[in-house]
């Protein structure tokens, strides 16, 4: 069942092209560069966005975040849910709630969601787990079909959330006119070309895996990230903090000055998002302050940078993609690196301790 994989976690991280085939099929409709998520919503409808999600799916949250104050300039929170449920949040009828849930039935993400309700909101669910209790109670459903997630630590359904956030982000855009037509045309034609994308970054497995021998022995890992690379720095310390149990911390790398650069020491390996985008020269400057303190970094860089091989010890390289979209191409070899140390270190990679698929306690 396992389809001749040795854990789910790695069949399912593998599953990611086929995912996100599924997540967009039909979708994507560059004739008039629209996409149509077949849901009953008004986009005018609200002058605010919450987007209210656990763990790994508070990640694409945050991407959410971004794409949606970059593509439809609508304000937007990201919140844990957890805290959104019991801190009064300021929710009117002109708010929409987004809950991005795998399972679609972990409590606190339905708990947040009855409480925006309560207070008036609209809702829509990014969801995996078809008629799960959420997608019961918001007022729409974009599922995001990537299929059974069986590995407690959650891969392909990451993904698949950042591509159903993208599309959320440009059917807003488009519909209230802050898109135009050639810049959605472009990202509508990236997101086409994920899959293959995505591919090829599994394709070099084998570049993570010699990562993943050289640093597996550290106590303590460092992910650095900015902009909308800073979720993906996060996700890659909860995927490596979950499934091998090696103290992994993230920050966003402009706040590396105000403290956490005190931890830098040749034990540390630091990873570094260090993807072509807005502020690739700002996390330059920042992976040069690490590595004058002695750091190691690993960095995961676009194709064809040869100048980041000046600061970093090893690089990943992954394709060029639109930076509103290197998330979904750059967390790939951070579950991989997670997947091969937790491997090394003889870990239950599939049923890591004291966790559960689906969180349905408080
Ligand atoms: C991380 C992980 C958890 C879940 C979180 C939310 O790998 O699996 O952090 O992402 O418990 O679960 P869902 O998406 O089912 O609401």
């Amino acid at each position: 069942e396992k389809g001749g994989y040795p854990h789910y976690m790695l069949k399912e991280i593998f599953e990611q092209p086929t995912a996100l085939q599924n997540t967009l099929g039909g979708r994507l409709h560059e004739e008039n560069a629209e996409v149509a998520l077949g849901i009953e919503l008004d986009p005018h409808a609200f002058d605010r966005v919450h987007v209210i999600a656990c763990g790994t799916a508070f990640y694409a949250g945050w991407v959410g975040k971004y794409l949606i104050e970059a593509l439809a300039r609508i304000p937007v929170e990201a919140e844990i849910a957890s805290e959104y449920r019991y801190r009064d949040p300021v929710v009117d009828e002109r708010t929409l709630a987004i809950v991005i849930s795998q399972s679609g039935e972990t409590v606190d993400t339905l708990e947040a969601l009855r409480e925006a309700k309560r207070r008036g909101a609209k809702s829509l669910g990014v969801i995996n787990a078809k008629g799960s209790t959420i997608t019961r109670e918001t007022d729409a459903t974009l599922y995001i079909h990537a299929g059974p997630e069986i590995g407690v630590a959650s891969t392909k359904a990451y993904t698949a959330m950042l591509a159903a956030m993208s599309l959320i982000a440009i059917w807003l855009g488009r519909a209230r006119g802050t898109l135009e037509e050639a810049a959605a045309l472009e990202l509508l034609r990236e997101l086409r070309r994920l899959p293959r994308l995505v591919e090829e970054v599994l394709e070099r497995r084998d570049v993570v895996a010699h990562v993943a021998e050289k640093y597996h022995q550290a106590t303590d890992f460092l992910f650095l990230g900015r902009h909308i690379q800073a979720p993906t720095a996060y996700e890659g310390a909860l995927k490596l903090k979950e499934i091998s149990y090696i103290h992994a911390e993230a920050y966003p790398a402009g706040e590396m000055k105000h403290g956490p650069i005190a931890l830098i020491d040749p034990h540390l390996p630091v990873v570094v998002l260090a993807t072509e985008g807005p502020l690739y020269e700002k996390t330059l400057s920042n992976v040069q302050e690490v590595r004058a303190r002695g750091g190691h970094i690993i960095a995961v860089a676009t194709d064809g940078d040869e100048e980041i091989r000046r600061f970093a010890q090893d690089v990943i390289y992954v394709p060029r993609v639109h930076p509103l979209l290197s998330p979904i191409v750059s967390v790939v070899p951070l579950q991989l690196l997670a997947y091969e140390i937790a491997v090394l270190l003889g870990r239950d990679v599939d049923q890591p301790r004291n966790l559960a698929k689906s969180v349905t306690v408080e």
